[in-house]
């Protein structure tokens, strides 16, 4: 049979509108506004600069104000000296800066903090796990109710906008900051950022009322891929995969309505982002028609000179970033930026029309956000700061991020078993929550004062269990700088009291970092940490591996050693609280990977690999194969119950490209104990004129089942989310042969014909 082959122009696709409705009102004012604005005033609202650099701790320092004020400064971020400050503290710092702001250009000032992961910056506000935990509950409620909560407490910090939520792709997990994002899958950063940008920013994105806060989604884009896996070190993506991979978590939470967008610090193919005008300007401006606000990373058009070598000087820097379509510098510490900009609008080499195009779209952030009727909120209308209700949601996301690996029957434990918890993770609240904690790195000598009041596993275990010991065993130098470092500081100590135990409880992982400084050049376990689990395990007695990491570090050499492993990633100051939960059976596992774990260094791999990554022997003289050899697959998690998957139907056997699939499956809890199970719908195109994806993950959904019961989960995928971008660079759903699956359950479907589009602004 001929293949039916549809090519779509412009004109018969789907294209939507705006990606966020246009508000009239908002946009009468802002050119009303712009009208009377000098080209200073213009290059001011362009400039961010950093707390420090203006203030001294909490005192705006002369020097500081007078920067404010001869520069016209339109937004400040970080917090203040560097470290977390209480909310009443950034009430009255932040409103000082807007009386500045206010009385200089009668435009209020933007603040934004790096809240990724609940209010990182503000203490007593709550902290959730990172975003690493929250796509392992494969739960996109919890994304929702972290942004919700995040903008709450962000609020009566009288602080509007966050840099978050973080999309990179976590494809190589040698990557520092792989936690930061929904891990490596494409349709699981989508969703999840969707679902934490609507907590953060309400359901009208023109309208963010005093309860919510602006979104940045970052970075823009394939930040997660460095080919060397060190941190702001380019990447070398093919032009197919950056449009269907790397973008559509960026296409899908700017068109649901995130106000700003952040750039990728490095570069792709021999272009850094920050100046790449065809994915700043016509991929995010034009092609999703979307008129938010885009910010640089930290220092990054200077790096465009100083590190990317694509400019001679700062100025020409300047002139290529803005061209290419930045609206706002993080400069972030002085303010030649604005000089230089003014110079080059002057001199011809920046045209009026981008320079207002970028000021029309702050000015526009800034009315959506209601700064010029209120450019303060104030505590005292927040009395839900920190509260109870805030810390349950995340207990509750930590309770559902934490994977069991492994249970060779030893979990749940008795109440009154003698346990021994050693390891360097298992008296730290630092590791529990990783970077981005009070501080950038999450470290500091005055990090535990924020955290006295919540437990490590340490404390969560003996508080929960009768009878328990901790010897560490191996340290880090929890206060200090040098994250990477431990001691083996007494294994002959935690081996004799491993002796008169039943059961040790071994943490171990990593420190926190964060970014550049996170760079590791060595993915195992370390060497100390290591020759702890193998003297514990002389000792016979079963051991249960808790792994506290931000990224998988190897442990194929002493996994065969552990009776049980899990995970429990970064999950926050509930964290230890919610292990101890788990192990004593109070509170079920159902947390699952969001990445593949590896099993050696020199072998990363994804979940969504080509097939010739997983081959047989070739038969004949030669002996081509490929082994995809994992720890662990992407999507693994177990339970103290089991699931069985039945009766898989899909409403269309054969379908066309505008069809909408329903797929349900049954699912069974088996088991005699509650539990929650993510149901990932996974899908395999047979065969298709670019190698296809050995498998793709199409939808997800949890659900909860009482022992015995069954629940029908039904899925709806539209044909074109099948689709694939060509070697030619377009989207293209190839008729042929689909295999849908879901846990053991699986159903052949067709595409009867073939279509082609180009713009990625279709509704898909
Ligand atoms: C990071 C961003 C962050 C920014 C502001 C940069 O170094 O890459 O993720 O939002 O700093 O703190």
């Amino acid at each position: 049979m001929a293949a039916a082959l549809i090519v779509c122009a412009c004109a018969c696709s789907q294209t939507a509108g705006p990606a966020i409705p246009r508000d009239r009102k908002i946009e009468r004012k802002v050119e009303r506004l712009l009208r009377k604005m000098t080209l200073e005033e213009k290059v001011g609202q362009m400039t961010q600069i950093t707390a420090t650099a203006i203030a001294d701790g909490l005192e705006i320092t002369p020097a500081g104000d007078s920067i404010m004020r001869v520069y016209k400064v339109g937004s400040v971020l970080n917090t203040p000296g560097d470290i977390a400050q209480y909310p009443e503290d950034y009430e009255k710092f932040i409103s000082e800066l807007q009386k500045i702001s206010l009385e200089t250009t009668g435009i209020p000032c933007l603040y934004g903090l790096d809240h990724i992961h609940g209010t990182t910056y503000v203490a007593g506000g709550t902290l959730f796990p990172q975003e690493i935990n929250i796509a392992a509950s494969f739960n996109c409620v919890h994304a929702y109710n972290m942004g919700r909560v995040t903008a709450y407490d962000s609020r009566a910090a009288n602080v509007p906008w966050t840099f978050s939520p973080t999309m990179d792709l976590g494809r190589n997990p040698a990557w520092p900051r792989m936690w930061e994002s929904f891990g490596e899958d494409v349709l699981l950063n989508s969703k999840m950022a969707v679902a934490e940008t609507r907590g953060l920013q309400g359901d009208d994105p023109n309208y963010v009322g005093p309860e919510n806060i602006a979104a940045c989604a970052k970075h823009f884009m394939g930040y997660g891929v460095p080919v060397t896996g060190q941190d702001r070190t380019p990447a070398s993506i093919a032009s197919s995969e950056l449009r269907e991979k790397h973008f559509e978590p960026f296409r899908a939470c700017l068109r649901s309505g995130a106000l700003s967008l952040m750039v990728n610090s490095a570069s792709n193919n021999g272009m850094p982002f920050h100046c790449n005008a065809e994915l700043l300007t016509k991929w995010v401006k034009e092609d999703l028609n979307w008129d938010g606000m885009i910010v640089t990373d930290w220092a990054d058009i200077n790096n465009l000179f100083t590190r990317e070598c694509v400019a001679s000087s700062k100025k020409e820097a300047v002139k290529l970033a803005i061209n290419a379509g930045i609206d706002m510098a993080m400069v972030p510490y002085e303010c030649q930026f604005a000089i230089d900009l003014k110079e080059l609008v002057e001199e011809g080499e920046v045209p009026m029309s981008r320079i207002d195009d970028a000021v029309r779209r702050i000015l526009r952030l800034k009315y959506r956000l209601g700064l010029f009727d209120a450019p303060d909120t104030h505590l005292a209308d927040y009395p839900e700061f920190g509260s109870d209700a805030h810390a349950r949601l995340a207990y509750e996301a930590a309770v559902e991020s934490e994977v069991l690996l492994k249970n060779n029957g030893i979990l749940p434990l008795r109440k009154d078993v003698k346990i021994l918890v050693t390891g360097p993770n298992a008296n730290s609240m630092r590791t529990l929550n990783g970077g981005w904690s009070y501080t950038w790195q999450g470290h500091g000598a005055s990090i535990p004062a924020f955290t006295e009041k919540y437990n490590t596993i340490y404390e969560a275990i003996a508080a929960k269990f009768d009878n328990v010991k901790y010897v560490p065993g191996v340290e880090y130098d929890l206060a200090g700088t040098d994250w990477k470092h431990d001691e083996a500081t007494g294994i002959r100590e935690a081996v004799a009291a491993a002796r008169t135990s039943e059961v040790i409880i071994a943490c171990v992982g990593e420190n926190s970092y964060c970014e550049t400084p996170g760079n590791d050049v060595d993915m195992n376990l370390s060497g100390n940490q290591k020759a702890l689990v193998k003297a514990l395990a002389e000792t016979g007695r079963p051991i249960i591996l808790i792994l506290n990491e931000g990224r998988p570090r190897i442990i194929s050499d002493i996994e065969h050693l552990a009776t049980a492993v899990v995970d429990v990633l970064l999950p926050g100051n509930y964290g230890g609280d919610a292990l101890a939960a788990l192990l004593s059976g109070e509170e079920n596992f159902s947390g699952k990977l969001p990445f593949t774990y590896p099993k050696y260094t020199n072998k990363f791999a994804v979940y969504d690999h080509k097939p010739s990554e997983n081959q047989e022997t070739m038969s004949g003289v030669y002996n081509y194969n490929a082994v995809m050899d994992v720890q662990w697959p992407f999507g693994h998690g177990l339970s103290y119950t089991s699931f069985r998957y039945s009766d898989m139907k899909v409403s269309k056997t054969e379908f066309g490209p505008e069809d909408v699939l329903k797929v349900s499956v049954d699912v069974t809890n088996v088991g005699r104990t509650a539990g929650k199970e993510s149901v990932l719908l996974f899908s395999r195109d047979l065969y298709a004129s670019s190698i296809p994806d050995v498998r793709r993950l199409r939808a997800f959904e949890k659900v909860e089942l009482a022992p015995g019961q069954t629940k029908t989960v039904e899925l709806e995928l539209s044909a074109r989310e099948l689709a694939f971008v060509g070697y030619d660079g377009k989207w293209r759903l190839e008729e042929g042969d689909f295999i849908l699956s879901a846990g053991s359950e699986t159903c052949a479907v067709k595409c009867t014909s073939t279509i082609v589009w180009d713009e990625p602004n279709v509704i898909m």
